[in-house]
């Protein structure tokens, strides 16, 4: 008997991954598990933990490179209608982790609420944009989080509200894998002004980002008070090429992949820009990009 018997209706075996990754890059995911419900979810944990499955949560794809030979264990989605939901009361507005924020921010602009337009542009979903504590230089999420919702290894759901919750630059202190969904603090304004700041933002990052080619946003985490795109401009290495994997004339932090581009063409071209950068300024980048 399989670990997933009576779940039939959620698993899918040996389900692609690259077409739902910004590069568009990397093999399948042994188990694809879609839950309905937290206690589907609940079940799912718990039976992974049981069998020694291992497991991973896939948001957007925004921020991640997925191995070409693709992932053993149990890749869950938040697809399900209950992760989708966006429901607004006093001044917060509670989102399931599924949610797609970019959709969300314009969802925000046409009801009035405003305090989310510092993510304008930001990709992913609710769930991966708390676990990173997405964000740039016009604010993160850290900054507008009341409360998340988190499940444990064990599958017990509990919330953990702002005055334990602990955001730094990319990171959080939320340990926990399953992120089910977050309460924003916002305040009812003129959608016009909100919408304009929005338009302020996009037009700074469509000027300075290449938007229009798949990518996973900025690749390493900028050193602090600097920038990793300038160091790695600086180092020469805008337009450097390995297979179909280059660095963008754009944005320096930003990796671009020609249809067919392997991981391991990726994988490389990080380890050719971490090294230009360490010879010249003795400065050893992070990664802000997720590898499976
Ligand atoms: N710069 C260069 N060459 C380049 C790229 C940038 O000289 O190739 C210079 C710019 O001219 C600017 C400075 O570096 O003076 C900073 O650049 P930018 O304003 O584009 O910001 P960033 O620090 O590179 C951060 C976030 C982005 C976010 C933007 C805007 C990180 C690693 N990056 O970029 O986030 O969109 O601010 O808010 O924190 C992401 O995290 O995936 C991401 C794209």
């Amino acid at each position: 008997m399989t670990w997933f018997a009576g779940l039939e209706s959620i698993v899918k075996l040996e389900e692609p991954l690259a077409p739902r990754t910004w590069f568009h890059i990397g093999g399948a995911a042994q188990f694809f598990v879609e839950p309905q419900s937290p206690e589907q979810l609940t079940e799912v944990v718990r039976r992974c933990r049981q069998e020694q499955v291992s497991l991973r949560v896939l948001g957007d794809g925004a921020n991640l490179l997925v191995d070409d030979a693709g992932v053993k264990g149990v890749v869950v989605h938040l697809s399900g209608e209950v992760f989708q939901r966006a429901l607004f009361a006093d001044g917060l507005l509670e989102v399931g982790a599924g949610r797609d924020m970019p959709r969300l921010v314009l969802h925000c602009v046409h009801e009035g609420w405003a305090g989310l337009e510092c993510l304008t542009g930001i990709p992913g979903t609710v769930g991966g944009c708390v676990r990173m504590n997405a964000g740039g230089r016009f604010g993160d999420v850290g900054s507008v989080v009341e409360s998340v919702e988190v499940m444990d290894n064990d599958g017990a759901i509990f919330t953990r509200t702002r005055d334990d919750l602990v955001f730094g630059y990319r990171s959080t202190n939320i340990t926990s894998k399953l992120i089910l969904g977050a309460t924003f603090r916002v305040n009812e304004d003129d959608p016009h002004r909100i919408l304009r700041q929005v338009k302020e933002i996009w037009i700074y990052k469509k000027n300075s980002q290449p938007l229009g080619h798949p990518n996973a946003g900025c690749i390493f985490k900028n050193p602090r008070g600097l920038s990793a795109g300038a160091l790695i401009d600086q180092a020469g290495m805008k337009g450097h090429r390995i297979g179909g994997a280059y660095v963008a004339q754009k944005h320096a932090n930003f990796i671009l992949a020609d249809p067919g581009t392997r991981a391991s063409d990726v994988l490389k071209l990080i380890n050719c820009i971490r090294e230009a950068v360490y010879n010249k300024f003795e400065m050893y980048l992070e990664l802000e990009l997720e590898v499976w």
